[in-house]
């Protein structure tokens, strides 16, 4: 059986005592509240990980994830961290092709394929992000755009790298936005993602993987969004920042 899988992305948020404040508190209320096997993963900014990814270590469930990384081993590259430094950090999965990179930073799917294979380079396992804008889904080619971008992306992985990733299914229009996708429009995208792993790596493989959902998932609407028999969990935002919000989306399977 797969993963059940919460993990918050925190984005650009949080000072160095704001985060740790905050990823002690979830520590604490999973610790306390959360008794399934759910694997919660606080997705922070790099200049929490040293410090959040020692407060975790004696959490059996409780991982850490960075929100991107280069595609460089080392070099000339200012500004850049790479795998190497994640994993030396103790850093377990990397967030890679979330919607908001790709827009700003211009990340092609030929780009994220070369940092999925440093992720793994370096033992740590890829968040890999997929998703369509407003006017894709409004045309009715999402399914299509979707599986364009893990063809590209994540399709050249071997069948033991691939059983290991965990995709998270998020539409830019729900993304930030308080506008999100119904729990029916969330398990078509990932019933249609996971046949579409199938046809690659076969159904064996393909139901290995965690498929997450993210775009304004709550406290509120979690439940039923991880109701669908395809979606894996879930990829969180703004709801990640408050440690209440964010266990209670933990505790919604
Ligand atoms: O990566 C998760 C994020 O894009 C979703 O953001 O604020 O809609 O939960 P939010």
């Amino acid at each position: 059986m797969r993963d059940k899988i919460v993990a918050g992305n925190w984005k650009m948020h949080k000072t160095l005592e704001e985060g740790k404040i905050l990823a002690s508190e979830v520590v604490n209320i999973v610790t306390d509240e959360v008794n399934s096997d759910a694997k919660v993963i606080l997705g922070t900014p790099f200049v929490h990980l040293d410090s959040v990814s020692k407060l975790i270590k004696d959490s059996a469930n409780v991982f850490i994830a960075a929100q991107n990384c280069s595609e460089h081993e080392q070099g000339a590259y200012t500004g850049e961290i790479s795998a190497a430094m994640l994993a030396s950090m103790g850093v377990d999965y990397v967030i890679l092709g979330h919607s908001e990179r790709r827009e700003y930073f211009n990340e092609s799917n030929e780009q994220l394929a070369a940092k999925v294979d440093k992720v793994y380079e370096h033992g740590m396992i890829p968040i890999f992000c997929c998703g369509e804008a407003l006017d894709i889904r409004e045309a009715g080619t999402e399914v299509d755009f979707v599986c364009q971008q893990l063809t590209e992306s994540i399709f050249h992985l071997s069948n033991e790298q691939f059983e290991k990733i965990v995709i998270a299914y998020e539409p830019i229009w729900a993304i930030g936005t308080g506008r999100t996708a119904s729990s029916e429009q969330a398990q078509e995208m990932h019933d249609a993602i996971r046949k579409h792993l199938a046809s690659k790596y076969g159904q064996e493989i393909a139901d290995k993987v965690s498929i997450l959902y993210g775009g304004s998932c709550k406290p509120s609407n979690a439940k039923e969004i991880f109701a669908g028999k395809d979606v894996d969990g879930g990829l969180i935002g703004g709801a990640s920042l408050v440690a209440r919000d964010f266990v209670d989306i933990v505790k919604s399977f």
